[in-house]
Parts: structure tokens; sequence; C-alpha cells
């Protein structure tokens, strides 16, 4: 699939569930609404618009939410997804998940052919990470990534930098993942969906002055390595470990996108910074011909537009997009 930037389009992301079990400050408001049941694609119409998605040249397959582990059943999708990588139409299956069921589904991830899991993790600080995720319980989490480690699975884990809130425990978060043979992915706050929580601008701190503070204590290698997605790694020479930045807002790197997104209701999402977006269930319901939902897919594919257009200054602090991140899942 190429878009009309002649970018190559092999990476889709999949918010199987727009539900989740914690309400972090910068992701949700605390009493959110979710959609109704009737709304959201069934499991075995997910399987079959992946599906077609695969046919068509879709490469890696995240699936995100929400929380994607507290959708009912969600081990059947993933096991038919499975299938794809078994044939090779895959290369990858992988899940971003906050890791308090992981316990309970490490084992059956790594059967069903997942790898590399991406685990978001704010604070080792247990009265902080319940603040983060205002009802948060840090102890299941990391039960939660020693269980996925001892299943085998790679784990990163993403750590949204915030101003005031995290700032000063990034140090101490590179030398935990160092101990724990853990890759670490720093993320810079992105102006989604109207929070009623402290503005953006109170929130965000750029990550090049996050890596400057880093660089007092811990080398820095540069590497050219990457993982398909928009971080750019270095390696830490006292660990061994990655460190990764993404840097919508101090960066601009959608020059080399190559994913869209598709939400739990079936609209596929081209950029996750703007609004452009197309729906794919109307498609997928009105006729059993999968060359039908093809034509759908091919079509949106032509909205995809150029980059987003994040900005956090003092005049705006609203939200950039007014869909909440767990819409799409990052
Ligand atoms: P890998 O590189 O495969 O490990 O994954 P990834 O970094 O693409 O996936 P992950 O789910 O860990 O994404 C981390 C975060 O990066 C997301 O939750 C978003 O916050 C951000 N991100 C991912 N893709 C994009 C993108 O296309 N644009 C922007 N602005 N941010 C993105
Ligand atoms: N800005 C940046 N990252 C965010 N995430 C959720 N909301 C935001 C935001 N507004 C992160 C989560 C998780 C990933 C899916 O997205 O922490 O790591
Ligand atoms: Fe849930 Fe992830 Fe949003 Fe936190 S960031 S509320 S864990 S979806």
């Amino acid at each position: 699939m190429i878009d009309p930037f002649g970018r190559s389009i092999n990476y889709l992301r999949v918010s199987v569930t727009d539900r989740c079990d914690l309400r972090c400050v910068y992701c949700m408001t605390e009493d959110m609404t979710f959609l109704p049941k009737r709304e959201i694609l069934s499991l075995e119409e997910l399987d079959r618009l992946l599906g077609a998605f695969i046919a068509l040249g879709v490469r890696k397959l995240r699936l995100t939410g929400g929380e994607p582990l507290v959708r009912k059943n969600v081990m059947w999708l993933i096991e038919r997804l499975g299938r794809h990588l078994g044939s090779g139409a895959l290369d990858e299956l992988t899940l971003t998940t906050n890791g308090t069921q992981l316990a309970k589904f490490a084992e059956p991830l790594f059967a069903a052919g997942i790898r590399r899991i991406n685990v978001s993790l704010d604070t080792l600080d247990a009265a902080a990470f319940g603040r983060i995720t205002r009802w948060g319980n840090l102890e299941q989490v990391l039960d939660g990534i020693a269980a996925a480690k001892r299943a085998g699975l790679q784990v990163k884990i993403n750590t949204v930098a915030l101003k005031g809130v995290n700032e000063h425990e990034i140090d101490d978060l590179l030398a935990w993942c160092g101990r724990e043979d853990l890759d670490l992915s720093l993320i810079e706050v992105m102006p989604m969906g109207e929070l009623d929580t402290e503005s953006r601008m109170d929130q965000y701190l750029p990550l090049s002055v996050v890596r400057a503070r880093l660089e007092r204590r811990w080398t820095l290698d540069e590497t050219d390595y990457r993982s398909g997605g928009p971080a750019r790694y270095t390696v830490v020479r006292e660990t061994g470990k990655r460190l990764g930045f993404i840097t919508p807002l101090t960066h601009n790197f959608c020059e080399s996108c190559n994913r869209v997104r598709l939400t739990c209701v079936g609209r596929l999402y081209l950029c996750l910074g703007q609004e452009d977006s197309a729906d794919l269930r109307a498609p997928l319901r009105a006729s059993d011909d999968d060359a039908v939902v093809g034509d759908a897919i091919r079509a949106a594919l032509r909205l995809k537009p150029k980059g987003h257009d994040f900005m956090i200054d003092r005049r705006s602090s609203a939200a950039a997009v007014p869909r909440h991140m767990s819409v799409t899942g990052g």
C-alpha cells in the first residue's frame, strides 16, 4: 500500500477496545464514557478486517487500546492472528499494554507467536504510580513484567516524560531497565483529548532537556537501529540496553511514517495527529466479499495527510486533536 506521498504503509496499529482498567491523567478523564458494545466490531469482524489489511501488504500488526488485554476473549483474536505469522504473511504481531493483566496472559501471548511487547510504565514509585494512573497498583504491573520475561517475551518500557511528575525519576528508571534487561523509550506528551487535569503546558517536558540531564551520568551511543516505529534509539554504554526517544513535538518524523490506525469501531485514522479517517465498518458489514473491504481500505489510504501539527505553547494548550489517545492507542 502506497500513500499519496509515496510512503509505503506496512504497519497497522489496532485499538481493540477503548476501555482501560487505569485512567492515566494525560490520557483519560476520571469519568470517561466508553463506547456502547453494539458499536464495537466483534472479534470475528476484526479478524476478517485485519486479514484484508494483511492481504494488502501490512507486515506488522500492533494491538493497543485502551488496554487490549481487558477485551473479553482477546486471546481468541490473537491466536487467530498468529496464523499469519506461521504463513509468513506477517513479520510481527505485537502489543502495547499497561501490564496489569500480564501475569495471566504472558504465556498464552508467547504461545500465539508474540515475541516482543511494549509496557507503559511512567514511574517506579508506588505512590506516584497511583497518582498518574489514578488507581493503579504498581506491584501488579511489576509482577506482570516479570511474568512476561519468564515467558520469553522481550519487553520495552514506554515512559511518558511529565514535567514535575516523573522527571526526577527518569534516571532511576534507566538504571532499573539496565538491571532488569529492558529497553526503554521516552515519549513526549502529546496534546490529545480534552482533559480536566492540568494544562498541557504544565505536563510538557521536551526530551532534549531530559536527554541532556541523562548525559551527565550515562553515555548514550548513537545507533542506526530502528524498530519500525518513530523512536530514535541510542545504546546506553553502561547497561548495554537501548534508550529510545519519541519526540513528536521537538522532532517531526512524519516524512518516514509507515503506519495507519484502526479503532475498535472500524474507523481507520490515517495519522495520530489529524482527524482524517474513513469508516471501514459499513463496507465490512455490507458485504461478505473481501474485495469490497480491500477497495475501501485502498480508498481510505488516499486520505493520508503529510503529517501532524502538534504544537504546545502558551497560546495553545488546547488539544490539537479532540479524540483521546485511548481511541487509537498511540
Ligand atoms: P516499536 O517501535 O515497534 O517498539 O513501537 P512503537 O514505538 O511504534 O509503538 P508504541 O506502541 O510503543 O508507541 C509508543 C508511542 O509512540 C505511542 O503510544 C505514541 O505515543 C507514539 N507514537 C507511535 N507512533 C506514532 C506516530 O506515528 N506519530 C506520533 N506522533 N506518535 C507516535
Ligand atoms: N501523549 C503521549 N503519550 C501518551 N500515551 C497516552 N496518552 C499520551 C499522550 N497524550 C502513551 C501511553 C502508552 C502509549 C500507548 O501511549 O503511556 O505508553
Ligand atoms: Fe489506560 Fe494506557 Fe490510557 Fe493509561 S495511557 S489510561 S494505561 S490506555
